[in-house]
């Protein structure tokens, strides 16, 4: 595997940074996630923009303009040989003194990998997955922008700790009111009645990729949706229940603490946003 580490391509076994990156010190850093199908990189500008955003948030000058860090991205996708790949870029504060100040950070840490996209298990598709409520709260977005992709991912990792104890596949956080927010990696929606619902931006939630071409391709398909704060409870009540992200793309939840939802097993609605979200990444290849 080559990972491009600040402009160059470097065996992994050579892709070292400082152990004063603030990245490393702080957690001071952003990132993205992509998934590449059959070379190209799925919403690459989407992904950039929110890169643009996260790096406005914590005042951070990315290291290069945005085009050519999109080019670095498909370069690295290329070069490693990839078609299907999960791509992950990370750009921290860079090395600097001790010290929280960001000016002690001349230089950002630029670091690109990726590896070949292995497929979620079939089952969890065919079957969905479970998830639990927990009680780790969402950071608040006067402390911590939930929209910020940030690589200082504690308060996620304090809820998957959770769900694993839970023996549940993702951790659904309330944000500090007790409405729904989001899963540790993902975002969650429901359908009560035919409708669509999801948490809206201002429950405090990282506005993802994903969820935006899924609102997209549910209004393109005139099901009704609804952007607004709901209570557990109604996640309960859902007739169906799926989470979303980039690699996930549309994955079923058939069990929310333990109880089934709905029937139990994966609804039509979710079956028909899988399949649009599916035939918009095969157009978006042939153009
Ligand atoms: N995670 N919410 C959180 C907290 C996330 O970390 C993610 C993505 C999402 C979904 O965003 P998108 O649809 O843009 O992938 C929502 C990525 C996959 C990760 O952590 O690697």
């Amino acid at each position: 595997m080559l990972v491009y580490l600040n402009g160059e391509f470097v065996p992994k076994q050579n892709a070292m940074v400082s152990v004063f990156d603030h990245g490393f010190l702080y957690g001071d850093g952003i990132y993205e996630t992509l998934r590449a199908y059959g070379g190209s990189l799925f919403l690459a500008e989407k992904h950039l923009f929110r890169l643009q955003h996260s790096a406005d948030a914590i005042s951070l000058k990315l290291p290069l303009p945005l085009d050519r860090i999109g080019g670095a991205l498909t370069e690295t996708v290329r070069v490693n040989g990839l078609r299907d790949a999960y791509v992950r870029i990370q750009i921290s504060r860079g090395p600097g003194e001790i010290g929280l100040d960001p000016a002690l950070c001349p230089a950002p840490t630029m670091v690109i990998t990726a590896k070949q996209f292995t497929d979620y298990p079939q089952n969890y598709y065919e079957q969905g997955v479970s998830v639990a409520v927990v009680e780790t709260r969402r950071n608040h977005p006067l402390a911590l922008p939930p929209s910020i992709k940030g690589t200082n991912f504690l308060n996620n990792i304090l809820a998957k700790i959770e769900a694993i104890e839970a023996g549940a596949y993702e951790g659904i956080m309330l944000n500090w009111e007790g409405f729904v927010a989001e899963g540790t990696i993902s975002n969650i929606f429901s359908v009560r009645d035919s409708e669509l619902y999801t948490p809206g931006l201002e429950v405090g939630i990282l506005e993802g990729v994903t969820r935006g071409l899924i609102l997209e391709l549910a209004a393109r398909a005139g099901i009704a949706v609804r952007e607004r704060a709901f209570p557990p409870e109604e996640l309960s009540m859902a007739d169906e229940c799926f989470i979303t992200n980039t690699t996930m793309e549309v994955m079923p939840v058939t069990r929310i603490d333990g109880r089934p939802v709905g029937t139990g097993r994966p609804g039509p609605m979710t079956a028909r946003l899988l399949a649009a979200y599916r035939n918009e990444v095969a157009r978006c290849l042939k153009t």
